[in-house]
């Protein structure tokens, strides 16, 4: 992807893969494409009042609110097992505002293991957090002064949750941007009627899972076409197929997120179909793939929808 090196396109989705350690026991780690850690910030954080997640139909809402002890307990106590693996390590990382994602950028610069960063502008359960990825002026100034703070890889990891996907993407990219990663979870909302509650905690949370792959599909396509940096695609994946899909609308990789939690072994099942798959196209490498889908020509299609170049 660009100027980050990846061994496979198969990488486990920030949040979804705790430190790792955790999935050693079910998850062959080493045959990774990339591991993203749960998203840091500069300061621990406590997180959301529970419950934190709700099952739905065909997915999950969370709202775990970036609970984690912060960059220096991370690089103390996770980043040295998480380099001892051998895939790339991509650390997500989030601020409140320009001058924490330019501090931590600057001190994981300097720390041994880290492969890119993944700035985590995206996230809809940190008050405020979710303004970087929804303004475009905001999104490339970040990016910018990530940029000039690091010189690691930069991936921006946008949200679903705006109008034009493809304007955001720009942005990152103008900014920067090694590479664009999408998507985050959509916002949404779960409702006990018979005790007028809401069933998370925080009100709303996001949404995540197979219901919401026909989304990241879509954006990731439009923002493939938008952009001339590489993609990784995000939401729903929990198959081969899926993963072909992607790949075939123009991700150059693809994360696995909330299929970790109900089959903890889908990324090796993936890996071992990957090739057969590829075979199947007549592909001897994922790159012969990436963005090889054929769309149906404007005069077949209507609507807003198909309304991006
Ligand atoms: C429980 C949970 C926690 C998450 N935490 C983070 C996080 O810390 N940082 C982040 O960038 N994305 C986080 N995400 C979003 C995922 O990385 C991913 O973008 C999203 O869930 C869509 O992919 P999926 O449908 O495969 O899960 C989280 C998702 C879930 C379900």
């Amino acid at each position: 992807m660009g100027r980050l090196r990846l061994p496979n396109p198969i990488a486990v989705a920030s949040g979804t893969f705790g430190y790792a350690r955790e999935m050693a026991a079910m998850v062959d780690l080493r045959r990774l494409g990339a591991i993203l850690p749960k998203t840091i910030t500069q300061h621990p954080r406590i997180g959301n009042p529970p419950p934190r997640t709700v099952e739905t139909a065909a997915g999950m809402l969370n709202s775990i609110g970036l609970d984690n002890d912060g960059i220096e307990t991370f690089l103390a106590r996770h980043m040295p097992y998480l380099a001892s693996l051998g895939p790339p390590v991509l650390v997500s990382i989030a601020g409140k505002n320009d001058d924490e994602f330019v501090a931590m950028a600057a001190r994981l610069d300097q720390a041994p293991g880290v492969a890119a960063l993944e700035l985590n502008i995206s996230c809809p359960n940190v008050s405020g957090g979710v303004d970087f990825g929804t303004d475009p002026a905001m999104c490339e100034r970040l990016v910018a002064k990530a940029r000039r703070a690091c010189a690691l890889p930069i991936l921006a990891k946008l949200t679903p949750n705006v109008t034009r996907i493809d304007v955001i993407a720009r942005a990152a990219e103008a900014g920067g941007a090694d590479g664009i990663s999408l998507i985050n979870t959509l916002l949404g909302m779960s409702v006990d009627w018979r005790r007028r509650r809401t069933r998370l905690g925080a009100g709303m949370g996001g949404l995540s899972g197979p219901a919401i792959k026909p989304v990241a599909l879509r954006m990731v396509y439009q923002v493939a076409r938008a952009v001339s940096i590489p993609v990784m695609g995000i939401g729903g994946i929990a198959s081969v197929d899926d993963v072909m899909e992607f790949l075939v609308a123009g991700a150059t990789a693809v994360q696995i997120g909330t299929a970790n939690f109900y089959r903890p072994t889908v990324s090796m099942e993936i890996l071992d179909a990957l090739p057969g798959a590829l075979a199947e196209l007549g592909a001897g490498r994922v790159a012969d793939v990436v963005g090889t889908l054929e769309f149906p020509p404007p005069a077949a299609c209507a609507g807003p929808a198909i309304s991006n170049p």
